[in-house]
């Protein structure tokens, strides 16, 4: 078997009891043995300020850098935040994007995911992250789209996922995000490490 593919999973909520860290990594167990899924973090990342780049580059802008550069692709899992995307989601995309001509995040094949225990699938954060992964040349997956409502619903008391039917949806959709980072490298004609 050739080398499981890399992917970034960058999850848009820093608490401890997140329900989207907890699908996200129901996600990653559920993912076909040709991925390599891993969390990315993001929460010592400062507000993006082009003021900082340079010789004051923060530290943790230069690891999500060069740490999002040698992946193959990605996957982000996000709440929602009166109708939009959380700062923080906001944030990675901005810092991986930057400085002009650096921009990390061009060509990678990407999962979108979203998840809230309302009602609605968070789905005007999912639109609002797709809208900006578009601007960073990110090439998000459009099917199958995946907007989790009522997520408590769905989880044990240890937070696992426990609803079979959601299970067996995730694990069929890191299938597909398998099939889309193929389709999508090999479009690309490399690795999204040997690009560099
Ligand atoms: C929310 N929440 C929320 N939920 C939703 O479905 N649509 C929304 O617009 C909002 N707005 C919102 C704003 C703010 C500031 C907070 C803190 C929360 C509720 C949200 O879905 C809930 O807190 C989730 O638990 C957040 O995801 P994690 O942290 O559990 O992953």
């Amino acid at each position: 078997m050739s080398t499981p593919r890399t992917i970034g999973v960058i999850v848009g909520s820093l608490r401890r009891e997140s329900f989207n860290r907890k699908v996200a990594r129901a996600m990653v167990a559920l993912a076909p043995p040709t991925l390599a899924p891993s969390l990315v973090e993001i929460g010592e990342l400062t507000l993006y300020d082009q003021d900082l780049e340079g010789e004051s580059t923060p530290k943790p802008w230069t690891e999500l850098r060069q740490r999002v550069r040698v992946l193959d692709g990605l996957l982000f899992v996000t709440p929602e935040y009166n109708r939009g995307l959380p700062a923080v989601m906001k944030n990675v995309i901005d810092v991986g994007s930057r400085p002009h001509g650096h921009n990390v995040w061009r060509g990678k094949p990407a999962g979108v995911v979203s998840v809230t225990p309302g009602a609605l699938g968070a789905m005007a954060a999912h639109h609002q992250l797709r809208q900006s992964l578009f601007a960073v040349g990110v090439a998000a997956m459009p099917a199958p789209e995946v907007f989790i409502a009522n997520v408590a619903t769905l989880l044990g008391p240890d937070g696992t996922l426990t609803d079979e039917k959601t299970g067996e949806f995730l694990r069929k959709y890191m299938q597909a995000l398998a099939a889309w980072t193929e389709r999508i490298l090999a479009d690309v004609g490399t690795t999204a490490g040997e690009r560099r």
